[in-house]
């Protein structure tokens, strides 16, 4: 039905399923009962100041209709939602693995053969994969509305959730645990690519193609953008988690220990690869580290994108 999120793995029918058949029973119980209730008030009120209410004590067969018959539906909404429950919880055997990382306020993946994407997850066409999860700092929630999944990740201990996509196209994923500041901004996408599309993303082929044809800044720009950076970086000169990007290039920065100092080149990638050397005077030391997960190519054109801002 048009008002859920669209239908995009495997998983959500079933759990579509489950809530349609409890929300229409619901609804059958509803009617009947505020029909009644309706009914009632109007045909036994009382009519009159000496009218009494009559005693009454009991019936044996209205009880045994409104005990047994409730009792056997919920038995059936149990087992009907058992049986799609431990669906969800069981990977199969041949479910692809992916190592999800969650950590204030980005999403990190690590596929088999060790490539590694930040907010971006790919997935192929009618592959199961089965997301090995945690997370590097307080607890955070992976939700696929379309996929109808969600799970916590925590720190010092793994989760796990598999799907099989089953439509090609982009999907949201939130974060649906309050994680701090930046929580609202811990967005990312669910890309599902075609079994043909999925090969090329595989040799890479896709990202140089995409990559050659646009500048260094206007690359820089979308890591900003799909790297966790706007999280806590704001472009206008408001201060957020960290300071703003804007002027922020050949500017002075004070430091926690009032050395003030020129934030150059140097300074930027010694901030984003080893964050809690020199951190600004006023803001928490909580970036986390992004050696590994951006290259020096990623630094210098998110470098390139900031002087744009000045
Ligand atoms: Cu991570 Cu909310």
């Amino acid at each position: 039905m048009s008002w859920l999120p669209e239908v995009a793995s495997n998983l959500a029918s079933k759990v579509d399923g489950v809530l349609w058949f409890i929300t229409i029973i619901s609804l059958i119980f509803f009617i009947i009962i505020s029909t009644f209730l309706i009914y009632f008030a109007i045909k036994y009120r009382r009519r009159g100041d000496d009218e009494e209410t009559p005693y009454i004590t009991g019936n044996l067969t209205l009880e045994l209709i409104w005990t047994v018959i409730p009792s056997i539906l919920l038995m059936v909404i149990f087992v009907y939602g058992f049986v799609v429950f431990k669906d969800m919880r069981t990977p199969p055997k041949e479910a692809t693995e992916i190592n999800v990382v969650a950590k204030q306020w980005l999403w990190q993946f690590e596929y088999y053969n060790g490539k590694k994407t930040l907010n971006e997850l790919y997935v192929q066409q009618n592959r199961p994969v089965k997301m090995v999860m945690r997370s590097d700092d307080v607890l955070h929630s992976f939700f696929v509305p379309a996929f109808r999944v969600k799970q916590d990740l925590m720190g010092g201990r793994y989760t796990q959730l598999w799907f099989t996509p089953t439509k090609v196209g982009t999907f949201q994923l939130f974060c649906a645990e309050y994680c701090g500041t930046g929580h609202s901004k811990m967005l990312g996408k669910v890309i599902v690519l075609s079994p043909e599309a999925y090969d090329r993303w595989e040799k890479g082929e896709e990202e140089e193609e995409g990559v050659a044809s646009l500048s260094p800044a206007e690359r820089g720009e979308q890591i900003y953008a799909n790297s966790g950076c706007n999280a806590c970086h704001s472009l206008d000169g408001s201060k957020l988690v960290g300071p703003t990007f804007k002027g922020l290039i050949g500017g002075e920065s004070e430091l926690e220990d009032g050395e003030i100092i020129t934030a150059d080149e140097n300074y930027v990638r010694e901030s984003i690869l080893e964050p809690q050397g020199k951190t600004v005077k006023g803001y928490p030391p909580v970036m986390p580290s992004f050696k590994g997960i951006l290259s020096d190519n990623d630094i210098s054109a998110l470098i390139a994108y900031m002087k744009t801002l000045n």
